[in-house]
């Protein structure tokens, strides 16, 4: 027993904070279950292994690591500006999309404050909201989509709600938000409620109708994008996302965000992934083949599978089969693919999987088949 319980001194809500649970890594499944390859489908990570070119163009940019980097990432800035047709003050990068729910958390909601977060989603916001002591509004999905109506009856009947936590594509659905909708409920949502977009699956989206931040900067300053290198350009583990928004809104991201956010690496190797642009490509149109394959061999198994505009699916398993995500987890996992259980979402009757390659997808249907009654 140490002499000191330190757990006490934590500010309000820290103590009880659930800490994030990552899929389960590569190398421990192999190791555990003596297996020579494991396919992780758990993270909405790029299945395909990086450029070799972009590890000599990280090392070139590693030899300059004595100087800091450029703190507003300006070169990326620029390059990124272009790709989606804003201006430079409309962007500001971070570490990860993670790091940037953060820093909205930090700069709009004060203590006791409501968020609203439709549920089940990606589980960062809820720990964002309560680390700033604000309280999340936990609304349900309906059939499996953001509930924008019950939205925004919430916020317009209680007066202390300060932001709505909105995703699309969502994580773990794949459903995306209309431009319409949005519209609509931009229209009828109180002046002072702000909305975060996080569209780190953005790229994989073939649905026109999707909204888009870009459409929302000049004319509705409440609308903050979220982007990521992570997704489809495949740089999840070097830490890069950004902040699409209205200038006003970068100018006080600007204001708390830490000065180095994002690493001399990192900058080097998104400019890389921009510059050869048929990577992200070839990684968006195998999640586009991909997803609508196994939507339609995972319904022909007679499970139910929402449509996904992201690079992962969402399957509800049928309830008289009596197995939930959990045991369908633990089943795979010796036969090398890592799901990640609905559990981790609240809703354990379901599993999400990103989606592989052709060869590993067809390998998962055959073990799918097996792991099920
Ligand atoms: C909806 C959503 N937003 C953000 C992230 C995290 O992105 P990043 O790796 O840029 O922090 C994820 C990762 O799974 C996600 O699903």
């Amino acid at each position: 027993m140490p002499k000191f319980d330190v757990t006490p001194l934590a500010r309000e809500h820290v103590a009880d904070m659930p800490p994030y649970v990552p899929g389960k890594p590569i190398l421990e499944v192999q190791q555990e279950y003596g297996l020579d390859k494991v396919v992780k489908l758990s993270s909405n990570e790029c299945p395909f292994d990086l450029p070799p070119e972009l590890g000599q163009t990280v090392a070139a940019a590693v030899t300059g690591c004595n100087r800091y980097p450029d703190a507003l990432c300006r070169h990326l800035r620029k390059q990124v500006a272009a790709l989606l047709d804003v201006e430079d003050a409309n962007l500001i990068f971070c570490n990860g999309a993670e790091e940037g729910i953060r820093l909205i958390a930090q700069i709009f909601l004060n203590q006791r404050e409501k968020a609203v977060i439709p549920t089940p989603i990606f589980d960062a916001y809820s720990t964002a909201t309560l680390l700033m002591g604000a309280q999340p509004v936990k609304l349900p999905l309906k059939d499996h989509r953001i509930d924008l109506e019950a939205i925004l009856e919430v916020c317009n009947r209680q007066k202390d709600i300060k932001l709505v936590w909105l995703c699309s594509p969502s994580n773990p659905t794949g459903d995306i938000l209309k431009k319409t909708e949005m519209d609509a409920f931009l229209e009828q949502l109180p002046g002072d409620v702000m909305v975060v977009l996080d569209e780190a699956y953005r790229e994989f989206v073939t649905d026109n109708r999707a909204v888009r931040t870009e459409d929302y900067l000049d004319k509705d300053p409440r609308v903050v994008g979220l982007r990521t290198f992570s997704k489809a350009y495949g740089l999840a583990g070097l830490r890069i996302g950004y902040i699409v928004a209205n200038p006003q809104v970068i100018g006080l991201v600007n204001n708390v965000k830490l000065p180095f956010n994002v690493n001399s690496a990192a900058i080097a190797a998104a400019l890389y992934m921009l510059e050869k642009p048929a990577f992200a490509r070839e990684h968006v149109a195998l999640a586009v083949s991909e997803r609508a394959f196994m939507r339609e061999e995972l319904c022909r198994r007679g499970l139910d599978v929402p449509e996904s505009q992201a690079n992962f699916v969402f399957v509800k398993l049928p309830e008289k089969l009596r197995l939930n995500g959990t045991a369908l987890f633990q089943k795979l996992l010796p036969k090398g693919f890592v799901v990640r259980p609905g559990t981790a979402f609240g809703v354990p009757g379901y599993f999400r999987m990103s989606l592989g390659t052709r060869e590993d997808n067809l390998k998962f249907l055959q073990e799918l088949d097996r792991a099920m009654p």
